[in-house]
C-alpha cells in the first residue's frame, strides 16, 4: 500500500506538516508514504489545460498516480478549507484520462490553533470529495485543537496526541487496504 500524504498549508514551520511526518513514519512501518510536494502548483486555470496542458499539472498527475490513497492534512483558513488542497484537488480531478481521485480511499485530518481543531476546514473539503468520489473515512475524525501547545522545545507531541495520531493512521491504513 502506497499512501500519499497531501499538506494544505505551505508554511515552512506547519504544525499540520510536523504532524503528516509523524503519519508518515507511522505508515512507512509495514507500507509505504511520502508527502506529496504542492507548494509549486499555480491556480488551476482550464485555459493551461487540455489538449497541451502546463507542465505543472503533468507533473503533479503523474505523481498522484503512483499513489494507491491519499491522507490529507490540513488547517482550516477563515472558517474553511486550504485553497492549496482545493486547487490539488481541482487539477487531479482534470486529468485527461478522467478524474484521478476516482474511487481512492482517503481521510482528512485537521489541526488548528482554535479549539475546532480545523473541523470547518475539513468539513468544507470533504464536500469536493463526495463529487470527485474519493472513499473517504468517517471514524475515527481527528480534529487537532490548539495545536500550537501541543509541542514542546524540542519538537516532540504531547504524548496522548502523538498516540490518538498513530492510532487514527493506523485506522487509516486499515480502511485504506479494505477499501483500495
Ligand atoms: C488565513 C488564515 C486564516 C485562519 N483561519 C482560522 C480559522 O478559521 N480557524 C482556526 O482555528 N484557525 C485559523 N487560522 C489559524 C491557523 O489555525 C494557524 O495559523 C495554524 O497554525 C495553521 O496551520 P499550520 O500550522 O499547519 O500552518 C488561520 C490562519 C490563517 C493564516
Amino acid at each position: 500500500m502506497k499512501i500519499g500524504i497531501i499538506v494544505g498549508s505551505l508554511r515552512k514551520g506547519s504544525f499540520n506538516r510536523k504532524l503528516a511526518e509523524i503519519s508518515k513514519n507511522i505508515i512507512n512501518e509495514g507500507n509505504e508514504a511520502e508527502i506529496i510536494d504542492i507548494s509549486y502548483l499555480p491556480f488551476y486555470n482550464q485555459d493551461d489545460d487540455g489538449v497541451n496542458p502546463r507542465e505543472e499539472y503533468v507533473k503533479i498527475r503523474e505523481e498522484l498516480k503512483k499513489y494507491d490513497a491519499y491522507l490529507f492534512f490540513t488547517p482550516e483558513y477563515n472558517r474553511s478549507l486550504a485553497p492549496a488542497l482545493k486547487n490539488v484537488i481541482d487539477i487531479g480531478s482534470r486529468d485527461p484520462k478522467g478524474n484521478l481521485w476516482y474511487g481512492k480511499p482517503a481521510a482528512i485530518f485537521s489541526a488548528s490553533i482554535g479549539s475546532s481543531g480545523g473541523a470547518m476546514g475539513n468539513h468544507a473539503l470533504r464536500q469536493s470529495f463526495v463529487y470527485i468520489n474519493l472513499i473517504t473515512m468517517n471514524q475515527p475524525e481527528v480534529y487537532i485543537s490548539a495545536v500550537h501547545t501541543l509541542f514542546d522545545k524540542d519538537g516532540n507531541l504531547k504524548e496522548d496526541t502523538k498516540t490518538f495520531l498513530e492510532e487514527s493512521t493506523r485506522a487509516f491504513v486499515d480502511f485504506a487496504k479494505k477499501h483500495g
